[in-house]
């Protein structure tokens, strides 16, 4: 995937349609290593692709489980609780969900059967606590080696050591529940005899042990407890596969669509598949948070709706302890309501990714927002006078998608302003396709989609440069030239008279065109290569001087105004279809240039060419592309002049960013 530096979000108008959420980080990780720590084979199905779950199947890859993947099925052979590999370095990136409960089960692996593993992860993973974890595990007789900082990864576990089990574990319950649950996964692997987990202090994150204990049952671990405080792994405890498991769709990223919902669906709702009423992921209370904000919700056992109640929404102080994640959703739909929000009891967030409540009030404020916070609370004051804004999303996930949810901010406002989403490919933790689910289902008027133009003469390269130009910005492209050049192709293929402008122009609305990665297709043919060919430029130059066709052909091209913007190359992208793009660059080249290129060009597809010849069929075309009297090759008054003869293409790139950045608001 290429990375995007920033993401611009034009203000955004409404929302309503569906969308299918991707599986759930936190079920899809524990399901993982249950499948690897049970014996035989374990498919587990709707799997989240991430880098989370990545970095967790290439670990239990590494510990020598089978793992066969095809698209979002993982079929697992465990290793029935004994270890293959004796040795292993293990990279875990930022996954909290992969560094505690691996290294909890491999410390106890190391003890009863002897080896040494190695758990390290990208820098802010080493700042993530760990010690009250491994505290418990050394009570328990772990032999565990700080490697940096002590209390933080990266770790060795060694063994063998003989493991006190007779004793009841110990373990702090109010920084992360993740030590919990990397004890409940961990220890069933040596329960020999019932052995007993102890919290110490307030247990934070309850429903995050639901969800492991819900899980470790489907494994065929029946854990009691005595309700929050001790928790029972009964001897003789073995891992089970159910064979097969579902993962449910991720309740933490519904939350941005529940919002969306409350914030946007105006007419019609938000449905959101993959979470409901039965789900066994605590966020999903997230909409009783929404509810009471003024979301209307329904719910099914595995689907939400959601559309606006009241408007603005409502301010409220709540206790976020139950839905930590999906809380910092709270914090931006605040910026919408008639009143402060606070959240308390938000500790957490400051172990996370990042110190999220930091970045979360340092964010909102470059938008003008009021906002408090204290060590474990954030209060944000509604905002109407909003600035546009650059916002850091700290390699946080979270802070990214919860943050797009401020384009909106023409439903509170009359002056809107654009947001800038910096390093937005950080959603690839828990959902790689965010930006593209959010714009599937929302609306936007056309004439704030941000539009570049590159028009220029043929060959001077106006067609690498838009599409590297939009895949710098993550921008769609088009390509004008090639919708001449299939008007011409099919007009020819039809027999018809190319002078004949009328009988051209009525074969467009029949023309079945699409256009899939890059290649364009007329009905199933992919006619790409034909197009580029020059006998086809010659064809299209002939039917782009009829008005007819250049009014048949002016719908389809403003279709392609399309979020989060668009590069749109070829003659008059600037001047008659898109008048009043935020940018026009006129590309030019002297003629001896564009035809040395167009030779080297051809050359190199082993099609033989000449060089005085090309030139020769460039200067017609162009004589005939500046003289038509319907949209003439002119650059657009406001266009700025771009002379590539002698530039690279990285610099004429450079130039048109450079131009663009100058008439952003950032
Ligand atoms: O950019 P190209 O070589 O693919 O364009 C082929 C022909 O189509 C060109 O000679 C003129 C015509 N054309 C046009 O008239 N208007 C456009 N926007 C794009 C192309």
């Amino acid at each position: 995937m290429f990375k995007i530096p920033f993401l611009d979000l034009p203000p955004l108008r409404g929302a309503a349609g569906t969308v299918r959420l991707p599986g759930s980080k936190s079920i899809s990780n524990r399901v993982l290593l249950l499948a690897a720590l049970s014996e035989g084979r374990t498919v587990v199905r709707d799997l989240l692709a991430s880098d989370d779950t990545a970095v967790m199947l290439e670990a239990l890859k590494a510990l020598g489980c089978g793992v066969a993947q095809d698209g979002d099925t993982v079929s697992i052979v465990g290793l029935g609780g004994k270890l293959l590999a004796k040795q292993a370095q293990l990279f875990l990136g930022n996954a909290g969900t992969a560094m505690r409960p691996l290294t909890a089960a491999l410390a106890v692996l190391a003890a009863t059967q002897g080896g040494s593993f190695e758990v390290s992860g990208v820098a802010r993973m080493h700042e993530r606590p760990i010690g009250d974890l491994v505290d418990a595990l050394r009570g328990l007789g772990c032999s565990i080696e700080d490697l940096g900082q002590p209390g933080y990864p990266p770790l060795r576990l060694r063994g063998p050591s003989t493991l006190a089990l007779g004793t009841p574990v110990r373990v702090r319950g109010d920084v992360s529940s993740q030590f919990l649950t990397a004890l409940l996964l961990a220890l069933p692997l040596v329960a020999e005899r019932d052995i007993r987990i102890e919290v110490i202090g307030e247990l934070i994150s309850k429903p995050y042990i639901e969800i492991t204990l819900a899980l470790l049952a489907r494994f065929g671990i029946g854990v009691k407890r005595e309700g929050w405080q001790a928790f029972v792994i009964p001897a003789g405890s073995r891992y089970r596969s159910p064979g097969e498991i579902f993962v449910e769709g991720d309740a933490s990223s519904a939350s941005y669509f529940v919002a969306l919902g409350a914030i946007a669906a105006i007419d019609a709702p938000i449905r959101i598949e993959g979470v409901g009423s039965e789900s066994l992921q605590g966020d999903v209370r997230f909409i009783e948070a929404a509810a009471a904000m003024g979301a209307v919700v329904q719910a099914g056992p595995n689907w939400l709706e959601v559309r606006r109640g009241a408007w603005p929404l409502k301010g409220l102080t709540l206790d976020c302890n139950h839905i930590p994640d999906a809380a910092m959703t709270l914090a931006v739909m605040a910026l919408y309501a008639d009143g402060p929000t606070t959240l308390t009891n938000i500790a957490s967030w400051r172990v996370k990714e990042t110190d999220r409540i930091a970045a979360m009030a340092t964010e909102l404020k470059k938008l003008g927002a009021q906002v408090d916070e204290g060590p474990d609370w954030i209060r944000v004051q509604p905002l109407r006078d909003w600035q546009a804004a650059s916002i850091h999303t700290y390699d946080d996930h979270r802070v990214a998608m919860c943050f797009s949810l401020t384009a909106f901010n023409g439903l509170i406002t009359d002056r809107a302003v654009s947001v800038r989403i910096l390093e937005p490919h950080c959603v690839a933790k828990t959902f790689p396709d965010y930006f593209e689910t959010l714009f599937g289902v929302v609306s936007v008027n056309a004439a704030d989609v941000p539009v570049i133009t590159i028009d220029g003469p043929t060959a001077s390269g106006k067609g690498t440069l838009a599409d590297e130009v939009g895949k710098a910005l993550g921008f769609g492209v088009l390509d004008s030239g090639a919708l001449y050049r299939v008007t011409g192709l099919a007009a020819r293929r039809a027999g018809l008279d190319l002078d004949d402008g009328e009988a051209v122009a009525a074969i467009v609305p029949t023309l079945e065109l699409s256009f899939r990665d890059g290649q364009v297709f007329l009905g199933k043919e992919d006619v790409s290569a034909r197009l580029r060919a020059e006998a086809t430029g010659l064809l299209a130059s002939q039917v782009a001087v009829h008005p007819p066709v250049r009014r048949a052909l002016h719908q389809l091209q403003l279709d392609f105004r399309r979020l989060p913007g668009l590069v749109a190359d070829g003659r008059d992208m600037g001047t008659a279809i898109f008048p009043d793009a935020d940018l026009k660059v006129f590309l030019t080249a002297s003629a001896a240039t564009r035809a040395e290129r167009r030779y080297k060009q051809l050359i190199s597809k082993g099609i033989s060419a000449n060089i005085s010849g090309l030139r020769e069929d460039l200067e017609a075309r162009d004589e005939r592309d500046k003289n038509r009297s319907a949209s003439p090759l002119e650059p657009a008054q406001d266009a700025q002049m771009l002379d590539n003869s002698a530039l690279t293409i990285e610099a004429s790139v450079d130039q048109v960013l450079g131009w663009w950045q100058q008439r952003r608001p950032f």
